[in-house]
């Protein structure tokens, strides 16, 4: 068996990287396709998970992170910079530890989940909480970088980002056979929709697929800008991932749901609490708020009809559940406390 290299390696020729360049990887890409049995029961179609949040530092953006700083490194950049509603700091932070770089996340104050925070402490990120939401953070990262270029901004608007996630989209047609018929995706800053599409596209150029997906484009309620066709001012939502009131991938996102003949809808957060619950209970798949995002919206668009029976589905989910511990134990009791007694265990799981 060979070791999985990566998505650069992986797909060299489709990546822009030149010859002698060093590549910073962590061994990302290569997650699970995993069949959803018991969505496939509830929707009538036959539903996949692409488990993303199996990559190294526990999301999507490890795909596009090992490009950006691969890039970064060969421009000989002395560091990166993002703003991040979390797991973008999270693997800035891990890949620019790899690559000997600095790493600098601005992050809007107190609205980040508990496990992004602690991964950007510990790969020695210098952290700024903003007073403000994620797309203050966005623009205040793009000036900074703009006025003292010492540092990459290694957000989706760097094409290299993009270039690197559409590796998820090969990885699916690859193990498929084609590509499916719907994708179902989270979209905040939307940039991974953007790369979804992008992967399609060049498959579907190159002959390796016939047909590309349908892309089915999911937001929070309280922050569903391209839903509404107005950015959001002061976006809310408990999936804090995609808490974004005004996306920077915006139009590539409208092309792409255009292009696709998909769709933007928005999910309540009682829905994506829904989902969320019955990914980790039945499917045994545990993801953050955010992630759950695409299951409830293809919950949704299987009862509205929007979702024909019978489709192929991929719904990808962006990141493990462990990154938000505080969402996973909302409303849990503490367990019950038991002294070290068998009869007293046997009496507390009623086994007699
Ligand atoms: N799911 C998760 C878990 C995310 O962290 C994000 C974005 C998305 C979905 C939406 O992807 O922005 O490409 O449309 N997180 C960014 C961050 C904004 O800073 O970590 P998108």
């Amino acid at each position: 068996a060979t070791r999985w290299p990566g998505v650069i390696e992986a797909y060299r020729d489709r990546m822009p990287v030149e010859p002698g360049w060093t590549i910073v990887t962590l061994g990302e890409g290569g997650t699970p396709l995993l069949p959803a049995p018991h969505l496939s029961r509830r929707t009538g179609c036959e539903v996949f998970l692409k488990v993303d949040g199996a990559n190294p530092t526990g999301s999507f953006k490890d795909r596009g992170m090992t490009m950006a700083v691969t890039d970064a490194l060969a421009q000989g950049k002395k560091g990166v910079l993002c703003a991040s509603t979390g797991n973008t700091s999270a693997s800035a932070a891990a890949y620019a530890a790899r690559a000997g770089l600095s790493c600098a996340v601005l992050v809007p104050q107190g609205k980040i989940a508990l496990g992004k925070l602690a991964q950007a402490v510990a790969h020695g990120a210098r952290i700024l909480q903003i007073d403000g939401n994620f797309d203050d953070c966005l623009e205040l990262a793009r000036k900074t970088a703009a006025d003292y270029p010492v540092a990459a901004l290694v957000n989706s608007v760097n094409p290299t980002r993009i270039a690197g996630q559409a590796s998820a989209a090969y990885e699916i047609c690859d193990e498929l056979g084609r590509a499916p018929d719907v994708h179902c995706l989270p979209v905040g800053n939307a940039g991974n929709i953007t790369a979804y599409w992008a992967g399609y596209r060049a498959y579907r150029s190159d002959g390796l697929i016939t047909e590309a997906p349908r892309m089915f484009g999911y937001q929070a309620a309280g922050a569903a800008p391209l839903v509404h066709g107005a950015p959001v001012r002061y976006p809310e939502t408990i999936a804090t991932a995609i808490r974004i009131g005004a996306p920077a991938s915006w139009a590539a996102a409208v092309t792409a749901r255009d292009e696709s003949g998909g769709q933007f809808a928005a999910v309540t957060d009682d829905e994506i609490l829904a989902a969320y619950r019955l990914l980790s209970a039945q499917e045994a798949v545990f993801v953050e708020p955010a992630s759950a995002a695409s299951v409830a919206g293809l919950l949704q668009s299987a009862a509205d009809g929007s979702l024909p029976r019978g489709s192929l589905v991929v719904c990808t989910v962006t990141g493990h559940g462990l990154k938000d511990p505080d969402t996973a134990l909302l409303a849990a009791p503490d367990p019950r406390v038991v002294p070290i007694d068998p009869g007293a265990v046997a009496d507390a799981l009623e086994l007699r």
